[in-house]
């Protein structure tokens, strides 16, 4: 048995925050970003469960924890009651991640999803997906207030998904490679108070804030036909037509929108920002003859980091 279990980084292509209205989306994971979680028996034993990650180094109380208002002890009741056990297990779960946290790529999902891999495995059992995926859909209520339930089902599935809330997931066909780079603003930014905000909106002006979020809902259904299609050009385009249906909804913020115009003017194919905005990452599609030169603006831009990924 292997003591070392992950998961993966995501990221939106197309349709964050309309997704939470009931409009459809389309995200990716990314695999090479990680989140690590290894799991050792306690030497001395005795020690219950704990946890170590970068400045976090907890121990959990042995019986079903009573607190369930943090993710990692709700994370633990809810595998602890899944599989069965009455007690925590006596073992160190140590983990380590490559996700920068805030920045809209989904840590805290990937987080609980190794986490719970993690448990269970020390108590060697497995918990399937579709049993993963709901418990790290409550985590994500504890993180994001009203999560529409994306970043854990691309997270907990790890593969490109057409996702509407509350039906089931449809894998999406992906006709030719799409070439990727992430770009990280830096800018740590919260997803609960961006979805509260366009909340607030669309609560204050529904008659305007409606018509975009359908714009979004078809210009997803377009994107899906494009990307099945190897339909490259198309894919920018709708992109950076997102991009401005975002900015609408107030969601990005001027780094955003200075990394996705260097990257458009650099010879990207199209350029959004993905998951909440207001900080965090932004996407661009380039050829792979512009990769590099579409990196060097990013960077010139302010990126503090650009990661790139292809989507097949
Ligand atoms: C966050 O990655 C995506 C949002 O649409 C929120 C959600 O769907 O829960 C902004």
């Amino acid at each position: 048995m292997t003591n070392s279990v992950s998961a993966p980084a995501k990221i939106i292509l197309f349709g964050e925050h309309a997704v939470v209205y009931g409009q459809p989306a389309i995200a990716v994971p990314v695999t090479d970003l990680r989140v690590f979680a290894t799991f050792q028996p306690n030497d001395p034993p005795g020690q219950g469960l704990r946890v170590t990650a970068e400045d976090l180094d907890i121990q959990l109380p042995g019986d079903l924890p009573e607190r369930v208002d943090d993710a990692l002890s709700l994370t633990t009741k809810l595998v602890l009651q899944r599989i069965g056990a009455t007690h925590a297990p006596d073992v160190t779960v140590a983990i380590d991640s490559q996700i920068p946290i805030a920045s809209g790529m989904g840590s805290g999902a990937a987080f609980a999803a190794a986490f719970a891999r993690a448990l269970a495995a020390s108590l060697n059992r497995t918990l399937d997906d579709d049993a993963l995926n709901t418990l790290v859909y409550e985590i994500e209520k504890i993180h994001h207030g009203t999560p529409s339930g994306i970043d854990n089902t691309v997270i907990v599935y790890e593969r490109p998904i057409y996702f509407v809330r509350e039906q089931p997931i449809e894998p999406i066909d992906v006709g030719a490679p799409l070439h990727l780079l992430i770009g990280d603003t830096g800018q740590k930014a919260s997803t609960r108070e961006a979805v509260g905000d366009v909340r607030k909106l669309f609560d204050s002006d529904s008659s305007r804030i409606q018509p975009l979020l359908d714009e979004i809902g078809a210009l997803v259904r377009s994107a899906r036909d494009a990307i099945a299609a190897g339909d490259s050009q198309t894919v920018g385009a709708l992109m950076s037509q997102n991009h401005t249906l975002l900015q609408v909804l107030t969601v990005s913020s001027p780094e955003l929108d200075r990394l996705v115009g260097a990257a458009t003017e650099a010879g990207a194919l199209g350029a959004k920002l993905s998951g909440g905005g207001r900080g965090g990452n932004m996407i661009a599609l380039v050829a792979p003859e512009t990769q590099q030169q579409v990196g060097a603006a990013l960077r010139a831009a302010g990126a503090v980091r650009v990661f790139p990924t292809t989507i097949r």
